[in-house]
């Protein structure tokens, strides 16, 4: 067998530009590590990239899905269309792909992983979850003896960016969303970022890789950071939390819970401490407890190292099906249906612990029509913060123990309509249990 592999490249933004240019500059130690010979045949995007790929470089995507000596194709131009078309033209042309792009994965990875089963080619999407950790490939691989119950992570970097600023600087969030997008963290629209839109592809990924099943999007609790102000993290502070924004994927065995929302971390829990644009995953096995994982989830060489990981992996083991000639039967043991979609835990039943901060008069008997309100619901209250008020209104915090959203909800509801209290200035769930 040849120990060349010829890659095309599809997308010369920052990740395809960085996968170009280290598979050039590590060629020599990837060719003695693995006995693979890497080399980018075409490389396409529609600006002219000629200064990144040199003589590969092609305006025509058919130059890259076409050429019959490209084995594998890594589509790194993000979004949907047109990358899920040329992804499925690639499949069908009998070619493995490799790919950056979490939207595609998240909305239609049962439709292209299908496709390559049947066509007996991977599809492997390392660099789609935090960009440099090599969290899929631990869990599909090195933590495949485990059931894994729990994942949180922080997986979007330019959210942490965003709440270290306001935390360890006092920045407002507005300060600190134009610092991450002076910086080129986050975008000209933030809006993937900041509502969580991109933790949520990402959980919903994790998600597929633990179970094999795949989510609805639309069934994903997503909430973003945009209502965070600089008081609830000082509150937090206070109390010995910090806010992160966490993608939670639990699994007990009988039900599948995945969200993205901020969360109050206790500061002593280890992914309280990963600040700036860092993005770490917590995971909790069965068998191997627990587990963190830490580095850069963003950026060009960061995400292409993930890159070139999944392009050796596919160099290594061949086809899914290990053989050219699988027939769609029970050659390879594979099943090739679609993978089942799953059925998540209804957010009215996630049980967890609140920060509320409410403002109220400040009259007597207001704390305890509120702590009546609570009762009647059956929600337990753990703690209660009231700092001096200027006499007319009065900020409270209230930490409630665990409690079934759905309970919570409705204890709020009733709450917001007394007449003493002002509004409900946030609501935030706390703690990793
Ligand atoms: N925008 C993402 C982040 C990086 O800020 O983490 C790409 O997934």
């Amino acid at each position: 067998m040849s120990n060349i592999v010829n890659v095309g490249v599809i997308g010369l933004g920052t990740v395809g530009s960085s996968v170009v240019k280290i598979l050039k500059r590590n060629r020599k130690e990837i060719l003695a590590k693995t006995g693979l010979d890497v080399r980018v045949k075409k490389a396409c995007d529609l600006r002219d990239k000629r200064s990144v790929a040199g003589s590969a470089y092609t305006k025509n995507v058919n130059d890259v899905l076409n050429d019959p000596e490209i084995e594998i194709v890594v589509e790194t131009m993000g979004g949907v269309t047109p990358a899920k078309q040329f992804i499925l033209k690639a499949i069908a042309n009998g070619k493995s792909v490799v790919t950056s792009n979490k939207e595609v994965i998240a909305k239609h990875g049962r439709e292209i992983i299908s496709a390559a089963d049947n066509a007996g080619v991977q599809v492997l999407f390392e660099a789609s979850v935090c960009g440099g950790i090599p969290i899929i490939h631990a869990l599909r691989n090195s933590l495949s003896a485990n059931n894994i119950k729990e994942i949180c992570g922080i997986v979007n970097g330019t959210t942490n960016y965003i709440l270290s600023k306001m935390s360890g600087e006092k920045f407002t969030f507005e300060e600190a969303l134009k610092q991450a997008q002076e910086k080129g963290y986050a975008e000209a629209d933030p809006t993937n970022d900041v509502e969580g839109y991109d933790a949520m592809y990402k959980s919903a990924i994790l998600a597929h890789v633990v179970t094999g099943g795949f989510v609805d999007l639309k069934d994903i609790y997503r909430e973003g950071i945009t209502k965070i102000s600089p008081i609830d993290i000082a509150y937090a502070k206070n109390i010995g939390y910090v806010i992160k924004l966490l993608a939670v994927i639990r699994n007990d065995g009988k039900e599948l819970e995945v969200r993205v929302h901020p969360t109050l971390i206790e500061k002593d829990h280890p992914l309280a401490k990963v600040s700036d644009n860092y993005n770490a995953v917590f995971v909790k096995g069965d068998a191997v407890g627990d587990l963190m994982f830490y580095g850069q989830g963003a950026g060009g060489d960061p995400t292409a190292s993930a890159v070139i990981s999944d392009i050796l992996e596919v160099a290594c083991t061949g086809s899914s099906c290990e053989g050219d000639d699988c027939c769609g039967d029970d050659c390879c043991g594979h099943d090739h249906a679609l993978a089942p979609m799953l059925k998540l835990k209804s957010m009215d039943n996630v049980k967890s612990r609140y920060y509320i901060r409410l403002e109220t008069y400040d009259k007597p008997g207001v704390m305890a029509s509120i702590a009546s309100v609570f009762s009647k619901k059956k929600v337990s209250i753990r703690e209660v913060v009231q700092h001096g008020s200027d006499g007319s209104v009065a900020e409270i915090v209230i930490i409630l123990h665990a409690n079934r959203e759905k309970d919570i909800q409705a204890a709020l509801k009733a709450i917001a309509k007394l007449n003493d209290v002002k509004k409900i200035s946030n609501v935030i769930r706390v703690g990793i249990d």
